[in-house]
């Protein structure tokens, strides 16, 4: 957060100057309204926008086991140095195992020590290189009998001018076998992102390549790890829970390609991949395990959905519930087993064989994603089942239905009342604004907890549209007022809505690398940065407090206007106070706050605001940090002050009382 060292005074305590027209809000700082829920602000992930592959997910080859694309070697490119010949194909006559069966030969007809014949990688929009930095690449090679010559290992420049680093490998053998090498760029060298992975060797013969991979530092300095520029990134939001893998991304466009969790364990050499359900396959290198050490590594719980026989419109395969849905029941069981087992159940074991004896921090399963799309009516049979079982074997992890109070009534037939309800959200931030101010304050306080698994605002073109290609990846200052409106309702409501995260959360912003806008956190291969609704579910995070305190508006706002919505909560420690404005005007907004229920309030205290001078400005990777908070301190806080809320602006005031 920026922080700027600005004393601004409170505009004078209350007196004579109020006018009707400013409306106060009365705070009463001792009647508490509802407990902040301890896991209420978390992430949700699924591979769209490229996510993962080209994503969070560190590994910088794309295709790197040639399933990509059945026909093509599609990201590959023969290579050919200064006279030299080569030329490449997809070999199905070379299977590496079981798994990997599809492999890339490469026939280099024409080759010298001057001349080197072989393979490159474009990486996702290029291979990224930055200096002084140690890369580490491992692949799967074989060649003809008798082959004698050398292999270099290199990062160049995309059109070959530079080498940014080289290795060198020797005696290649004619089975399959595992090479490592490490790759280190100079010091002085630019960062760019123009670059591509070089396998070329200085003699005529053929080769064959499977399991091409490329490493820069991950976070933590995992195996196999993430960005560590994302993962700071999603650090900084202070999550609590990571709910995956989907979203659309679980249930698959068919049965059989839901996610297939089972084949993402273990060495990547076990690991086909799988057609992903927007448009692109996935890797699947970042797999269940990595889930699972992702929200590790950053404090929060996974939110485990299991695939529940449920799969995507238009076509709406569906598993009948009963015998038939069995096995899929079986499956999620094993997988649950997977996440908490004892190392001497089947699962268990097999995690601790993967790397992670220690049983995962799992509370919450959610069965399938988005259900209200089954017309069949089918949901209830099915979440019974998955219930049912999970319950006798788990008894205490709750269990979440992903058909929400928001859908018909005939939708929301439970026979087994779910431990929590999902409800999703994307809606146009004129529509949050206007909502926010009562819709969760409408709800039946007996019914199940909610999670809020998906929401987002978006400014005027609905996220699905084909037209929002042309709008920028991330949302624009517009669309985060409506988010941090939102915000403060399900806040406001937290003793029901116990989890909330918005949805997607990460998207590569090359040309052709999303399906969807707008989205949280926008990057290239180099860089990345957060969008005001970034900054907006940062500013609230950091200032949550535990228990909501009795706040109203006197008067309201006339109808018509931008509500201004707000929500306070209170630190019960230490008696702060945080108050979260949003003006979605573009005047400014002059307010009382008239503080009761404290026996003293600090005069000084701080603001942290997010504004911009129109509300179509946003963040991008040129201008990262052009709609970001600033703190202000501020001076002449009492009993009752005067604020005001800048046009089109989020406010935090951290007040401390006593
Ligand atoms: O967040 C994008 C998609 O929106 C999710 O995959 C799906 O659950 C929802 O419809």
């Amino acid at each position: 957060m920026l922080l700027a060292a600005v004393l601004v005074v409170a505009e004078a305590a209350f007196s004579a100057e109020t006018t009707e027209q400013t409306p106060v809000l009365r705070i009463q700082a001792d009647q508490i309204v509802a407990p902040v829920s301890p896991i209420f602000s978390g992430m949700m992930t699924e591979e769209i926008n490229h996510s993962y592959d080209g994503g969070l997910y560190a590994e910088l080859i794309q295709n790197p086991s040639l399933n990509d694309n059945p026909t093509i070697p599609v990201h590959w490119t023969a290579m050919q140095s200064g006279g030299a010949a080569a030329s490449i194909a997809l070999d199905n006559s070379q299977a590496m195992n079981e798994q990997l069966t599809t492999c890339l030969r490469v026939d280099v007809a024409k080759a010298s020590a001057t001349a080197l014949g072989g393979v490159a990688n474009d990486g996702y929009w290029g291979i990224p290189v930055r200096p002084n930095t140690l890369y580490r690449a491992t692949f799967y090679a074989k060649t003809t009998p008798r082959f004698n010559g050398s292999l270099t290992v290199a990062l160049e420049s995309s059109d070959a001018s530079k080498t940014f680093a080289r290795s060198t490998v020797e005696h290649l053998k004619a089975e399959w076998r595992k090479y490592s090498v490490t790759l280190t760029t100079p010091r002085g060298m630019a960062a760019t992102a123009d670059a591509r992975f070089v396998l070329a060797v200085n003699a005529p013969g053929t080769l064959w390549f499977n399991l091409v991979s490329l490493f820069p530092p991950t976070w933590k300095h995992r195996a196999n790890g993430n960005r560590p520029d994302v993962m700071q990134k999603l650090a900084d939001m202070k999550p609590t829970f990571l709910r995956f893998p989907g979203g659309n991304y679980l249930e698959g466009s068919t049965i059989a390609t839901r996610f297939p969790w089972k084949q993402t364990l273990g060495d990547l050499s076990q690991r086909p991949g799988h057609p992903g359900c927007w448009g692109y396959r996935s890797s699947d290198g970042l797999g269940l395990l990595e889930f699972l050490e992702w929200a590790e590594d950053l404090n929060a719980q996974p939110v485990l959905a299991v695939y529940a026989g449920y799969s995507l419109p238009p076509k709406n395969e569906l598993v009948k519930p009963g015998p038939a849905l069995a096995p899929y029941v079986a499956d999620a069981l094993d997988e649950i087993e997977y996440v908490i087992g004892d190392t001497k159940t089947t699962w268990g074991a097999r995690r601790a064989a993967d790397g992670h004896p220690v049983p995962f921090n799992l509370h919450y399963v959610e069965i399938g994603n988005e259900d209200w799309f089954d017309e069949t009516g089918s949901y209830d049979a099915r979440f019974s089942q998955f219930y049912d079982a999970i319950k006798a074997k788990y008894p205490r992890l709750q269990c979440i239905s992903t058909v929400g109070n928001e859908q018909p009534e005939k939708k929301r037939v439970h026979s087994r009342t779910p431990d929590v309800l999902d409800e999703h959200y994307y809606r146009s931030a004129a529509n949050f604004e206007q909502d926010a101010p009562a819709h969760f304050d409408k709800y039946d306080r007996n019914r199940p907890k909610i999670f809020v698994g998906e929401w987002a605002a978006y400014e005027d073109i609905v996220p699905w549209d084909s037209k929002s290609r042309s709008l920028p990846p991330t949302p624009t200052l517009k669309a985060a007022l409506g988010d941090a409106a939102w915000l403060t309702a399900m806040e406001r409501n937290s003793d029901l809505i116990i989890m909330q995260c918005y949805a997607p959360m990460l998207v590569n912003v090359n040309p052709g690398a999303r399906q969807w806008r707008p989205n949280l956190i926008g990057y290239d291969g180099l860089n990345c940065y957060g969008s005001p609704s970034y900054y907006v579910i940062q500013m609230f995070n950091a200032n949550q407090g535990q228990v909501v305190v009795k706040a109203e508006l006197d008067p309201a706002l006339p109808a018509g206007q931008p509500a201004l919505n707000f929500s306070i909560t209170k630190n019960t420690n230490d008696g702060a106070l945080f108050a979260k404005l949003v003006n979605a005007n573009s005047r400014p907004q002059p307010l009382e706050i008239d503080l009761a229920g404290v026996r003293r309030v600090n005069s000084r205290g701080s603001c942290i605001v997010l504004k911009s001078v129109r509300l179509e400005d946003g963040n991008s990777i040129a201008e990262p940090t052009k709609v970001a908070p600033i703190t202000e301190k501020i001076a002449g806080l009492g009993r009752r002050f005067r604020q005001t809320l800048p046009p089109f602006s989020v406010s935090v005031l951290r007040i401390q009382t006593k």
